[in-house]
């Protein structure tokens, strides 16, 4: 299978992303497309063309805008539990509490670390994709088997990825088995 290549990152691939990585969810008889969105734009296109399909939708953590506040109002998350969605928001797998310590103290983690190579060397996207695979693992909310991860660059979709999820104490499990599509300029 062909991996598309868009020039720039960014929300204006979103449609795109969402399309292909819908097309090869049902192509392979995958269950799960797991969809990073932080207002809850991207999911909510998600959900007009995610038909047959498990729609796991990872939001950021409470507090991360600031102190006890959410990055999607609650009329858009009852919108899409409604319709079927599941929501994660938990803790950020690839900061965690290190950020904290990173911030107060200096220096940066060795998860910190892994989370700036994959941003690095593959594009946010793809850091995101699989940050959110782990963090939909760890909440239950798919199982340990082949899934669609979706991620971007601060807004919307620009990345697709197969991959076989792991939770965060197993992290070297996991494999990401295609790119199905991705920037090439990853800044
Ligand atoms: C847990 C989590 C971590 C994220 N980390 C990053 C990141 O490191 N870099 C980045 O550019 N975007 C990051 N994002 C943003 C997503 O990739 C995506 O573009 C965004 O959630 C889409 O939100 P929207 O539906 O409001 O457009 C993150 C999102 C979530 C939920």
């Amino acid at each position: 299978m062909n991996i598309i290549y868009f020039e720039k990152p960014g929300k204006q691939n979103t449609d795109e992303t969402l399309k292909l990585a819908v097309e090869r969810a049902k192509q392979l008889g995958i269950k799960y497309l797991v969809v990073a969105s932080s207002t809850g734009e991207t999911a909510k296109k998600a959900l007009k063309i995610a038909e047959g399909l498990n729609l796991v939708v990872v939001t950021y953590h409470t507090g991360f805008i600031g102190v006890g506040k959410n990055s999607m109002d609650s009329e858009t998350e009852n919108f899409l539990k409604q319709n079927g969605v599941t929501i994660v928001r938990q803790s950020h797998i690839l900061s965690g509490l290190e950020r904290s310590i990173s911030r107060k103290l200096g220096g940066v983690s060795r998860t910190e670390a892994i989370a700036e190579a994959l941003r690095s060397l593959f594009g946010h996207g793809l850091k995101v994709c699989v940050e959110i695979a782990i963090m939909a693992a760890d909440s239950g909310a798919i199982p340990i088997e082949e899934v669609v991860a979706v991620g971007g660059r601060s807004r919307g979709a620009d990345t697709a990825v197969v991959v076989l999820p792991a939770h965060m104490n197993n992290f070297f499990d996991m494999q990401i088995k295609e790119i199905i599509c991705m920037p090439r300029e990853k800044r």
